[in-house]
């Protein structure tokens, strides 16, 4: 590695000229070993904030930040190995979903997830509702799961991709995560280190998700596509509305308990649909379906079949789980003590249901965190009975809270009401995929 002061690649940023591979390894390594100092890393960072990366040097920083750590090989495991990442929304719990469906439709799943923070809920954070769910595998234990059982899922480990554990830090703390570069280099170098090779990355998009507007959610997904190209990795992209919760659930173990229910089949409806119409897409991708609607019908065999929900016992047990709980999921999870169920005053057809408001309230009731160290409560959340396009009559249950004290309850009922807006005209339903290559 040639020797270079990091002041000359601060200035070539703040100048808007281009880094070369040299320079972001540069970058990376000092980042990942400590000899740059945090204020000259934060420096460059609102400077690319400010100067965007290219895709090739978005490309470069990314096969860094993966090569700043180990990465997972998966050679002893049966190809294709597929991952799924969503950018992040309110009752996101696709991945518990997909990832013993993907398992049961013969495809390998390892998989790495997060936490959550803000409104937006981590999958990290759900499973830990289940009692005894390891989140803490080894590279090793991973692949060791994953040659039984077709997949394994952790939290994120220092082991992997370690520069993005620094960077994503410094942009946390200096108002520079809402980058579409940097999200693309620490989402991408995440999924490299991993070992994957065919990635399906979720881009939400409305008032629950980072992306608010679908013209930012377009940048976000085609910088995912074109630099997760140069870096070697099949990437699809697909921009899903965030501006309703997803589903019937917000909140960990109720968010789980959906999951298990959509897995065995006593759940089923639009949340159903889109995880059958992802896997589907999926299954063509890797050329294991002629056409995605081959891939949809696959998928819903092996919900049918049951195949997909033995996947997800099998999951739960090897990772320490309780046996039993996808199939009885509410005597394995501790509920929280205080319900109530919110109606509505007027009548008419649903216009408007907040993610971003809902998403508010359960991170308020503890199901989620305003800091990073702040503990959560996985019993509380929300289940939600309406979607938008919903003709409703006056006094019908829209929502159901589920809080840690009575006490609350009437506050946060006041909260939930003002999430939803009534038309007094029909409104169309709103579609779950908003683009799809
Ligand atoms: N998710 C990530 O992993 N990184 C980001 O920068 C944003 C979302």
């Amino acid at each position: 590695m040639i020797f270079m002061s990091f002041l000359s690649i601060l200035a070539r940023r703040r100048d808007g000229q281009v880094h070369s591979r040299d320079e972001i390894q540069e970058l990376v390594r000092g980042a990942t070993d400590g000899s740059i100092p945090d204020y000259q890393l934060a420096a460059w960072l609102m400077a690319a904030y400010l100067r965007p990366l290219s895709f090739e040097e978005t490309a470069e920083l990314t096969l860094a930040m993966a090569q700043s750590g180990e990465v997972l090989n998966l050679e002893s495991l049966p190809k294709p190995w597929v991952d799924k990442h969503s950018t992040g929304g309110v009752g996101d719990k696709t991945t518990l979903v997909l990832l013993p469906l993907l398992a049961a439709c013969g495809l390998t799943v390892v998989k790495m997830s997060g936490r959550g923070l803000g409104i937006t809920g981590g999958t990290v954070d759900k499973l830990s509702a289940i009692p005894g769910f390891r989140l803490d595998l080894t590279p090793e234990e991973m692949i060791q799961q994953a040659q039984r059982i077709g997949c394994a899922l952790t939290g994120q480990t220092p082991r992997l991709a370690p520069a993005d554990g620094v960077l994503y830090a410094l942009r946390d703390a200096t108002e520079t995560v809402r980058s579409i570069p940097l999200i693309a280099a620490s989402i991408l170098s995440k999924k490299i280190a991993g070992g994957s090779e065919t990635i399906l990355l979720d881009v939400k998009c409305g008032s629950g998700a980072f992306m608010s507007d679908l013209a930012e959610a377009r940048q976000l997904a085609e910088t995912l596509e074109q630099v997760g190209l140069r870096a070697g990795l099949k990437v699809k992209a697909e921009i899903t509305d965030m501006d309703q919760p997803l589903g019937r659930a917000v909140g960990n173990a109720l968010e789980v308990a959906e999951a298990w229910n959509v897995l065995s089949g006593r759940e089923s409806g639009s949340f159903t649909e889109a995880c059958l119409q992802m896997v589907g897409d999926v299954l063509a991708e890797v050329g294991r379906a002629p056409s995605h609607e081959e891939g949809v019908e696959q998928a819903r065999a092996a919900l049918q079949s049951g195949a997909a929900a033995e996947r997800a016992e099998a999951w739960v047990v090897a990772q320490g789980g309780p046996a039993g709980s996808v199939q009885a999921p509410e005597q394995h999870f501790a509920a929280a003590p205080a319900q109530l169920d919110v109606t509505t005053s007027s009548e008419g057809w649903v216009s408007g249901w907040s993610a971003r408001v809902l998403g508010e309230i359960v991170r308020d009731l503890g199901g989620g965190r305003k800091a990073k160290a702040d503990p959560i409560d996985v019993s509380v959340g929300l289940e939600s009975f309406i979607r938008i396009g919903d003709r409703v009559e006056r006094g019908q249950r829209i929502a159901r809270i589920h809080a840690a004290h009575p006490e609350a309850l009437p506050a946060v009922a006041a909260r939930v009401t003002s999430a939803v807006t009534i038309s007094s005209e029909p409104v169309p339903a709103r579609p779950f995929f908003l683009e799809r290559p």
